[in-house]
């Protein structure tokens, strides 16, 4: 049995990815608005951290209050969209280190092309998020979970801003361990691999590449 995938309901981050989609927004604001939606992808999937009581002296009494209990973290952006949800997730999680995985998709036969792989030396002390904004075919995904397997990390997630549901079947069948965020789920791909609305190219809508 593959865990539930998380599919975002909340109207901020259902009125971002309309943005998102709009073929007019530029750059800059598309940049931001990636950020401000990983940034809420990551308040739920950082909700199962555990915690532990501390005392903390108030400016009126000395109480008992939570804190986060020493969890580690690691966000695995993949290259290149992925980096553009890296200051989200950090700017929730700052003592996070970062690894980077380099995958492009093969635009003849969609399949995952490797480039590069860099983990924290600690990474099997931690949980791993790895960031993605498009979950089209999956195979980027896959690959770069297996990859990042190799390295023993106490747990791995998965967040992306649009999965399709091809995309989303296969990483679950490959990998039913790893949790799935998304901010949608969209209809289906077209004949070359893009989602169905989607948002076109995720890395050339952030790099302003094309
Ligand atoms: C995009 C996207 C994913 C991949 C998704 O990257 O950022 O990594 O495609 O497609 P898949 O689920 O079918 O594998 P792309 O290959 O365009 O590289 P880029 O980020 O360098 O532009
Ligand atoms: N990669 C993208 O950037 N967009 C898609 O729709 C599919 C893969």
């Amino acid at each position: 049995m593959s865990e539930k995938p998380f599919i975002a309901d909340h109207p901020l981050i259902q009125h971002k990815v309309t943005l998102l989609r709009d073929k007019n927004t530029g750059s800059k604001e598309f940049r931001e608005l990636i950020q401000e939606i990983t940034e809420l992808l990551c308040y739920e999937a950082t909700r199962d951290l555990p915690t532990c009581e501390v005392e903390v002296e108030t400016p009126i009494a000395i109480t008992h209050s939570r804190v986060i209990a020493g969890r580690k973290l690691a966000f695995v952006p993949i290259l290149r969209a992925g980096i553009g949800m890296v200051d989200g997730a950090i700017e929730l999680v700052p003592a996070a280190k970062v690894g980077h995985i380099g995958l492009f998709r093969d635009p003849e036969t969609l399949k995952p092309v490797e480039y590069y792989c860099k983990m924290p030396g600690d990474i099997h002390e931690r949980d791993v998020i790895v960031l993605d904004p498009m979950l089209a075919t999956g195979g980027s995904a896959i690959d770069a979970i297996n990859q990042i397997r190799e390295f023993h990390p106490k747990s791995i997630k998965f967040m992306c801003i649009i999965a399709a549901p091809e995309g989303l079947n296969a990483l679950q069948q490959a990998h039913p361990d790893v949790q799935i965020y998304c901010a949608s789920l969209d209809e289906r791909l077209n004949e070359h691999g893009y989602i169905v609305p989607g948002l076109g190219d995720a890395g050339d809508r952030i790099f302003g590449t094309k």
